[in-house]
C-alpha cells in the first residue's frame, strides 16, 4: 500500500513539474478536487479527445457529433431522475467530523483484500521462481480464494443494500467489517444519509424572477433532448449514435485521488439509439468496441478488466465498467450502459412532446432504446499518464525517468536540439523547427548538455529528439533519437518528417481498433 501511495505521489508531482496538471487557484491554496491543465496537459487532453472523436464520429458513418449547452431547462433533471435519485450515501465520523461515502469505505476495505491477494502473488512468485503460474495460483491457493470470496460477498451485499435503499444495512456492514475512520481511527459513525450531487445556480438578475438551474452532472441529457433535432435534420436511420464531449459537474463528497474524482470534469459520451429488444446485442458489441479502442493505445491488456454492475443505476437494465489498473488499484475508467427507453420516455412525459422514431419498414412509431458509452476524459488522462510514468535503471546503473506516452497522444512529437549554441547550429536547428511545425508540435531546446536535454524530453514524454551537429552543416544529416529505446539513427534532415509521422500518425493508430 505504501508503495502504491508513493507511486501515486510521484505521478502527481511529475504532472505538476512538467506542466501537465496544476491544482486550481493554487496561489489561494487551491480548490478541492478542481484542477487546471498546463501547457502539456492541455495538448495531451486535446489529443485524447481527438482520438476518441475520430474513432466514434469520423470512422462511423452512423454516428454524428453534438455540442449542447451546459445549462439546461431545470425540468430536464426531473425527467432524467437526477433531482430525486442522483445521490451518494454519506456517513460522518462523530470524532473526526469527517464525511465519507459509505460505499467507498466498504470498497476500500475490499481493495485491501485485493492488496493482500497481490502480496500472496508476490510471495509465491519469489518462492516458485520460473515455474510460477499466476492463473493456477489464483484459482487454487486457499488464502487467495478466501479473500476473493469475502470480497465478492461484501460487494454483493453492498450492491443489494444500496439497490433497495437499505441504508441501515450499509451502516451495519461498516460496523460488522469494523471499518474505522482513516483520520481518527474511531468507529463512532452516524447513520448513512443520501446527498444530492448536483450543483445549483440561478438564472436571472433579480432574486424574485430568477430560476433555479443546475450545472449538468452528465453530458448525456443534452443528447437526449436533441434526439429528434439531430435525427430529423440529419435524416438518421436507427441504429445511429450521437456523440459529444464536454464539461460535467458533481459535488463529489470523496474528492481525493487527484483527477480521478473531480468536481468539474469532462466526459466523452455516445448515445446509440436502437430498436427495443436489441439492447443486449448492442451492449455486447459496444463493450467489445470500446475495449478495442483502449487496447489500440498499447497500454497493456493486463491493465484492463470488465466489471459487471450488481447495483444498476436508476436508468439501466444492464451495465458494465471498463476498469483500469490505476496506481491505487483497478478502478472504473468507462461505463457501458443499456439505458432502455428510460430517458426518452421520461422526456416525452415531462415535456409533452413526442420523442419517437418512425420506422419506414414496419410503418410503426416507437421510443428508441439507448446504449450508452461514457468515459471521463480526465480519468482517461490519468490512466494514460500514470501508466506512462516509469523509472528505468540503465546499463550504467543510473536511473532515468521517462514518460512513455503513446506517441500519438504525446503533447510534443519532436524536440530539436542543436549540439552547441554556436557555429550556426541553432540557426540550422531553427530551420528544421520551421519545416516540421506545420505537421507536428515541435519544441526547441538549446540549454545544458545534450544528455541532460534528452532526459528532460524523456520526462516530458516527447517521443523523438533530433540533434543537429557539425556534421549536419556539412552533409545535411541529423541524429534521430527514440525515447523508449534510446536508439539513435543518422538520417537526412529531409527524412525526419516522414520518420516521425510514421510513429505518430493517428490514422495508423486508429487502424488497430
Ligand atoms: N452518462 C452516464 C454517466 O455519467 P457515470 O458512470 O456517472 O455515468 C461516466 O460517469 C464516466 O465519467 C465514469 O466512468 C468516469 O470516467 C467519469 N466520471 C464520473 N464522475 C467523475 C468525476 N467526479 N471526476 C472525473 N471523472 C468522472
Amino acid at each position: 500500500m505504501a508503495n502504491q501511495e508513493d507511486d501515486f505521489k510521484k505521478v502527481i508531482s511529475h504532472a505538476k513539474e512538467y506542466g501537465y496538471v496544476f491544482q486550481s487557484s493554487e496561489i489561494y491554496d487551491g480548490l478541492s478536487a478542481v484542477y487546471d491543465y498546463g501547457q502539456n496537459g492541455a495538448e495531451l487532453k486535446k489529443n485524447i479527445r481527438e482520438y476518441w472523436w475520430k474513432a466514434m464520429v469520423q470512422l462511423n458513418d452512423n454516428i454524428v457529433g453534438l455540442d449542447a449547452a451546459i445549462f439546461m431547462h431545470p425540468t430536464t433533471w426531473k425527467a432524467s431522475g437526477h433531482t430525486d435519485a442522483f445521490n451518494d450515501p454519506l456517513i460522518d465520523n462523530k470524532d473526526s467530523k469527517k464525511r465519507y461515502r459509505a460505499d467507498v469505505l466498504v470498497e476500500d476495505y475490499v481493495g485491501k483484500l485485493d492488496a493482500k491477494i497481490e502480496k500472496e502473488v508476490v510471495k509465491a512468485k519469489k518462492r516458485f521462481g520460473e515455474k510460477f503460474n499466476k492463473q493456477e495460483f489464483m484459482t487454487t491457493n486457499a488464502k487467495v480464494l478466501e479473500y476473493q470470496e469475502r470480497g465478492k460477498a461484501i460487494l454483493k451485499r453492498l450492491g443489494q443494500s444500496l439497490g433497495k435503499e437499505n441504508l441501515a444495512d450499509v451502516k451495519a456492514l461498516i460496523e460488522e467489517l469494523e471499518i474505522a475512520c482513516p483520520m481518527s481511527g474511531s468507529r463512532n459513525w452516524t447513520d448513512v444519509k443520501q446527498f444530492n450531487l448536483m450543483f445549483g445556480t440561478k438564472l436571472g438578475a433579480s432574486a424574485e424572477n430568477s430560476t433555479d438551474l443546475f450545472l449538468r452532472p452528465e453530458t448525456a441529457q443534452g443528447i437526449f433532448v436533441n434526439f429528434l433535432n439531430v435525427q430529423k435534420s440529419g435524416r438518421m436511420k436507427i441504429p445511429f449514435g450521437i456523440a459529444q464531449t464536454g464539461k460535467a459537474f458533481r459535488n463529489e463528497i470523496v474528492a481525493r485521488q487527484f483527477i480521478f474524482r473531480m468536481r468539474e470534469f469532462e466526459q466523452m459520451e455516445m448515445q446509440f439509439f436502437i430498436q427495443p429488444g436489441t439492447q443486449m446485442e448492442w451492449y455486447e458489441i459496444w463493450k467489445e468496441r470500446r475495449m478495442k479502442w483502449h487496447l489500440s493505445l498499447g497500454m497493456g491488456a493486463e491493465n484492463y478488466r470488465f466489471h459487471d454492475h450488481e447495483k444498476l443505476a436508476h436508468y439501466a437494465d444492464a451495465a458494465a465498467d471498463i476498469e483500469f489498473r490505476f496506481p491505487f488499484g483497478f478502478k472504473e475508467l468507462e461505463g457501458i450502459h443499456s439505458r432502455t427507453d428510460f430517458d426518452l420516455g421520461n422526456h416525452e412525459k415531462y415535456s409533452g412532446k413526442k420523442l419517437q422514431y418512425f420506422d419506414h419498414e414496419t410503418n410503426k412509431n416507437y421510443v428508441p432504446y439507448v446504449l450508452e458509452t461514457s468515459i471521463g476524459l480526465d480519468r482517461m488522462f490519468l490512466a494514460v499518464f500514470s501508466n506512462a510514468l516509469q523509472e528505468e535503471t540503465l546499463e550504467n546503473g543510473t536511473t532515468r525517468t521517462v514518460l512513455k506516452l503513446p506517441a500519438v497522444l504525446a503533447p510534443n512529437k519532436v524536440a530539436i536540439l542543436p549540439l552547441v549554441k554556436k557555429d550556426g547550429l541553432p540557426e540550422l536547428a531553427q530551420k528544421l523547427v520551421d519545416d516540421l511545425k506545420w505537421d507536428f508540435n515541435v519544441t526547441y531546446d538549446e540549454k545544458d548538455a545534450v544528455g541532460r536535454r534528452y532526459r528532460r524530453q524523456d520526462a516530458n514524454g516527447t517521443p523523438f529528439c533530433v540533434t543537429v551537429d557539425h556534421q549536419s552543416l556539412e552533409d545535411g544529416t541529423v541524429t534521430l533519437r527514440h525515447r523508449d529505446t534510446m536508439a539513435q539513427e543518422r538520417m537526412d534532415m529531409s527524412a525526419v518528417a516522414d520518420a516521425v509521422a510514421k510513429e505518430v500518425d493517428m490514422r495508423e493508430w486508429l487502424k488497430r481498433i
